[in-house]
Parts: structure tokens; sequence; C-alpha cells
């Protein structure tokens, strides 16, 4: 998009009309379904949505391998959205709500929103167990590690949301992320996708929608009005987080390829040939599309536009580019 075109106008949902939103939100029944045995045969996930969808070497794998490889990806996304939900979410939530002031209306939708994250983490973690029985017998993270310095990193950062308040942007980037992943597996053919995995991305959906615009009203409440430098050096360690973590391929991700190479030895000659073209895909313009981009996350680019100091992320972000009014 030219930096010159029109910046088109989003309209936030204001807090009131969020929380009727919630009062009204009914989840579909589901009890039958929980009773039926994951079907093997099935994508768990969209596969535009999996990072080594987007290297060539995936295109050269049998079908099953790329089916095993979707189902190990969406066992990893739905550890790692637990993760944010359980960690990082809920823990910026309780640090407002201490915070003197808040008001009424956002003390109602944060307290939603920290109580539909504890029903999400449930979900993900029936999922997994249903998945592999055996890998979630003891211990919820199978394929996602987090190391103890950037969990303290995490920590210290979602505790103090005054002066790292780049955390809301974290929140809002993510979750439109997971919308987007949502809304790719619910377009998928029904028979193409497994049913446990499509009623969970279809639920989340209409919780995640609500949760994007409280984090839009967190940005203009708590990001919007902080000194200009406080929002530079904010921006910057945005920046960071995003180029390091939050866009290429993770430990993770390798993580993921190596276990689909110890289930078929057969890949094990082609394993560094995977792990090489997944740690490319950072430079990636088609992965980096569906990653960040104004139809994956069109209000985190959006809110961009709006604050100067953001329009460094076009140098992280090859589809960023801003919008000046
Ligand atoms: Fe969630
Ligand atoms: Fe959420």
């Amino acid at each position: 998009m030219p930096a010159t075109a029109p910046r088109t106008e989003m309209r936030r949902m204001p807090l009131s009309k969020i929380t009727a939103v919630a009062r009204a939100s009914i989840h579909a029944d589901a009890h039958e379904l929980w009773d039926t045995p994951v079907d093997r045969s099935r994508y768990f996930v969209c596969p535009t949505t999996t990072p080594l969808y987007y290297a060539k070497i995936y295109h050269q794998l049998a079908s099953h391998h790329q089916i095993r490889y979707n189902q190990l990806t969406a066992i990893l996304f739905s550890e790692l959205i637990s993760y944010f939900e359980s960690q990082f979410a809920a823990s910026v939530c309780a640090a407002i709500a201490k915070s003197k002031g808040v008001d009424a209306g956002l003390t109602e939708c944060l307290n939603r929103f920290v109580a539909d994250e504890q029903d999400h983490i449930e979900l993900w973690r029936r999922l997994s167990r249903l998945s592999e029985p055996d890998w979630y017998s003891e211990s919820g993270w199978m394929l996602f590690r987090v190391t103890p310095p950037v969990a303290a990193t995490l920590q210290l950062l979602t505790r103090r949301p005054q002066w790292f308040p780049m955390v809301y942007w974290i929140m809002l980037a993510l979750e439109e992320r997971s919308l987007d992943l949502s809304r790719r597996c619910i377009k998928m053919e029904t028979e193409q996708i497994e049913p446990h995995y499509l009623w969970v991305y279809r639920e989340h959906l209409k919780d995640e929608m609500r949760h994007v615009q409280i984090d839009w009203h967190l940005i203009d409440l708590y990001y919007s009005n902080k000194s200009s430098t406080l929002r530079r050096c904010n921006a910057r360690l945005l920046q960071t987080a995003i180029g390091r973590f939050l866009l290429p391929p993770t430990r993770s991700a390798v993580r993921v390829v190596q276990r689909l190479a110890e289930e078929f030895p057969e890949l094990n000659e082609l394993l560094p040939e995977m792990k090489r073209q997944l740690r490319s895909l950072a430079e990636n313009a088609a992965y980096q599309q569906m990653m960040y981009s104004r139809e994956t996350t069109p209000i985190t680019f959006g809110l961009f536009d709006r604050f100067p100091e953001m329009h460094r992320m076009q140098t992280t972000l090859l589809s960023y580019c801003p919008v000046r009014s």
C-alpha cells in the first residue's frame, strides 16, 4: 500500500457494547463431540497458518507427512496460545486491576476477559490431551519452551504495564493473529478439518473478537497518554520482541520438525534442510503477509499508522508501510 494512501477509518466498539455482546454470548454445546476420538486423517489447523507451508520443502513432502506436520504444529499452537493466555494476558489484566481509578465499565470487561481466557486454557488443554494423551499426563508443555531469562523478562513486562505499555500491543497483535487463525480454519472444507479443532477455533473466535476490541481500548487508555520518550522506548522494545520472537519460526517450530523426523525416520535426511528453510522464513514475503499484514492484523497496522514512533515497524515487518493522514 502506498504511504500516501488515505487511512482506513476503523471503528472501535464502546466498552458498554463489548459488555452487552459478552452477556449475550452463548457457546455451542459440544458434549457428544468430546466423547469421540480425534480424527487423525484430517488437518488440525489450516495449512496456510503453518510456517513450513511457506517453504519449498513442504511441497516435496508426502501428504501423510504434511498432515502429521500440520497436526504437530496445531498442538504447538494450542500450547502457545494457552501460555499467552495464562502467563501474559492474565498478568497484564491483574496489573491493571490493581491500579487506581479504573473505570467500572473497563473493570467488567477485564473480569470477563480473564474468565474467558481461563475457559480457553481448559479447552486447549482438553484438545491437547485428546490429541496426545501420553504427552500431557504430567506436563502442560511438550513442544513449547520458554527459557528462564525470557520468562523472567515477560514477568517484569507484564507486571509493570505502566512502564511497558508495549504489552498492550503484544496482546492486540497476538489476539488478532488468533482471530485470523480461526477464520482460516472455519473457511476450510468441513471434511478437511478435524471436528474438535474446528469447534474450538470457532468458539475461540467469538470471545477473541471482543478481546481485540478491549486491547484497542487499553492502547487508547494506557499507551496513547504516555510521554513521547516512553512511547519511543516501548516502540523499540516491541520491534525487538516482534523481530526476535513473534515473527520468525522459533525453536518450538524447529522442535516440531524434529518430532516429525522422529516419527518418520525416512525424513531424517531432509531434517537439516527443513530446519534451514524454516529459519529463512523470517525474510519470506508470503510468510510475513500471513503473520502480520493489513489483511491478518488490520487493527494493529491501523494503530501503528496513528503513532509515528510505530512507523519503525516497517524495517521489521515487510508488509507494513505506514499510511500517513
Ligand atoms: Fe483466548
Ligand atoms: Fe483472548
